[in-house]
């Protein structure tokens, strides 16, 4: 099938990337020139395990292409994927401009029939606004445009690996042509007749995957509800975290134990420093507006909200605690990244806890394997270290931020011979406590004594 892309973001590059490897001629679009001009050379602008690998051998058997020009590039797909970005405006509600221009767009540049597929994150009945202003726009063209909202459940780091085995495939219509065109679309993912990237042809053996259709409003209920529902469990488990220190327990071993009823589920319990990037605290908020606009209060999310505000200035009391005196000292951070495995540092938690050492007047060294070059625009006055021995060397205190592998396998015992004194304050509960007193360090986390 022909497919495009309008939007080479993060999702746009993985989809059209995913699509291209599963068998589809794709060409993807974005009103970046720059952007377009690097995909066109080869280069990846975002950093995703398997995606320059795939994206390299799509270019070469010619089964993706990029264009600035994206009238060309709409008039080439049967189907169109939109991927552009939905940011939050001030008051919680995202901005939907750029879906709405992608709209006109195609609308007026469009010569046949298209499905017109939502993929970017948006709130409920976007879909339906979507139609109306497709059918606006292309007034007396005589062609018709349907629409389907297929929510991603991507995660950064391991977002090609989540395209090709996914827990479930949802997919919102309004008719059984639309339905079947998605099932087309997707048929080399629910059939597993790919190549996998990730397991080089090798997958382990899976259950089959769901395409689940429902209407369109409901597929775009599913995404906000889910990203939601995983912040909710998050903030959950930092509260025990907060219970767990007051009360003398360990939040590890409650949250291990509650993970094993099948009902709640391992995942999404570890306790820290709380959410970050740009999925959960923006979908969050647009989901708190969205039910407030329909007059319904969504309170439990308002307090999941608040409580991973405060894991900021949880972390400062330990710090405060431990350092006394912040200004004038020379801190490590170790993570500047929202999580492991990405180089994505927007809403990065580390980074807020860098905005607060350098205001309270710390000579911060950081160190993050993928996050450096980003981070560097934003704090020009953070010493960065590729080496995280490098970024301990002098510290008074290492402050853990992202829990990469890097980190996890630290030697601390190297490294508390390259630091000024021997103290972690460890935001992603990464060490077993006992262990880094044995090494005779001074050492904090999150719910564990
Ligand atoms: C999230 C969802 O997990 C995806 O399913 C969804 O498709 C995506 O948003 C999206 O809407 O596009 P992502 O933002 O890549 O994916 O990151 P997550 O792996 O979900 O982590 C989010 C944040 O929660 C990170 O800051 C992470 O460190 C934190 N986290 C995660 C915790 O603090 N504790 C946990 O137990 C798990």
């Amino acid at each position: 099938m022909h497919l495009s892309v309008v939007g080479c973001g993060y999702v746009g590059l993985v989809t059209g990337a995913c699509l291209a490897e599963a068998g589809h001629d794709v060409v993807c679009t974005d009103i970046d020139e720059k952007r377009i001009a690097q995909l066109q050379a080869g280069e990846v602008p975002i950093y995703e395990h398997h995606l320059d690998k795939i994206l390299e051998s799509a270019l070469k058997a010619g089964k993706i292409s990029y264009t600035s020009d994206a009238g060309d590039a709409i008039r080439k797909g049967d189907a169109i994927f939109i991927c552009v970005g939905t940011p939050p405006k001030e008051n919680g509600d995202a901005d939907l401009s750029a879906i709405d221009h992608v709209a006109r767009q195609i609308a007026t540049e469009a010569r046949s029939s298209k499905l017109v597929i939502e993929k970017s994150t948006v709130p409920a009945r976007t879909g339906l606004e979507l139609r109306r202003a497709l059918t606006a726009y292309s007034r007396n063209s005589g062609l018709t445009f349907r629409v389907a909202s297929n929510p991603e459940f991507l995660r950064e780091g391991t977002a090609v690996s989540d395209f090709f085995h996914p827990d479930r495939i949802v997919v919102g219509v309004e008719d059984e042509n639309s339905a079947r065109d998605m099932r087309e679309i997707y048929r080399p993912i629910l059939e597993r007749s790919f190549r996998c990237p990730v397991h080089n042809g090798t997958c382990p053996a899976g259950s089959a995957v769901d395409l689940l259709i429902t209407t369109i409003n409901s597929a775009e209920l599913i995404k906000h509800a889910s990203n939601s529902f995983l912040a909710l469990k998050i903030s959950y488990a930092n509260v025990i975290a907060d219970l767990c220190e007051k009360i003398g327990a360990n939040v590890e071993e409650v949250t291990h134990a509650m993970g094993l009823d099948p009902r709640i589920g391992t995942q999404f319990l570890r306790a820290g420093l709380g959410f970050g990037g740009f999925c959960f605290p923006k979908d969050l908020q647009a989901f708190i507006h969205l039910a407030g606009t329909v007059g319904v209060d969504f309170d439990i999310l308002k307090a999941a909200e608040r409580v991973n505000k405060q894991r900021i200035d949880k972390f400062f009391d330990k710090v405060r605690q431990a350092l006394w005196v912040i200004k004038g000292k020379r801190v490590a951070v170790l993570g500047l990244a929202f999580k492991a495995n990405t180089d994505d540092i927007r809403f990065s938690p580390a980074l807020e806890v860098v905005r607060e050492l350098l205001r309270q007047g710390a000579q911060v060294q950081a160190s993050d394997p993928e996050a450096i070059s980003r981070s560097k625009t934003l704090y020009p006055a953070v010493a960065y270290h590729e080496d995280p021995y490098d970024a301990l060397q002098g510290a008074e205190a290492a402050l853990v931020c992202t829990e990469w592998d890097v980190f996890q396998d630290l030697d601390w015992e190297r490294a508390g011979k390259l630091m000024a004194r021997r103290l972690v304050i460890d935001g992603r509960n990464l060490y077993s406590p006992a262990r880094m007193r044995e090494l005779g360090f001074e050492y904090y986390s999150f719910g564990r004594e």
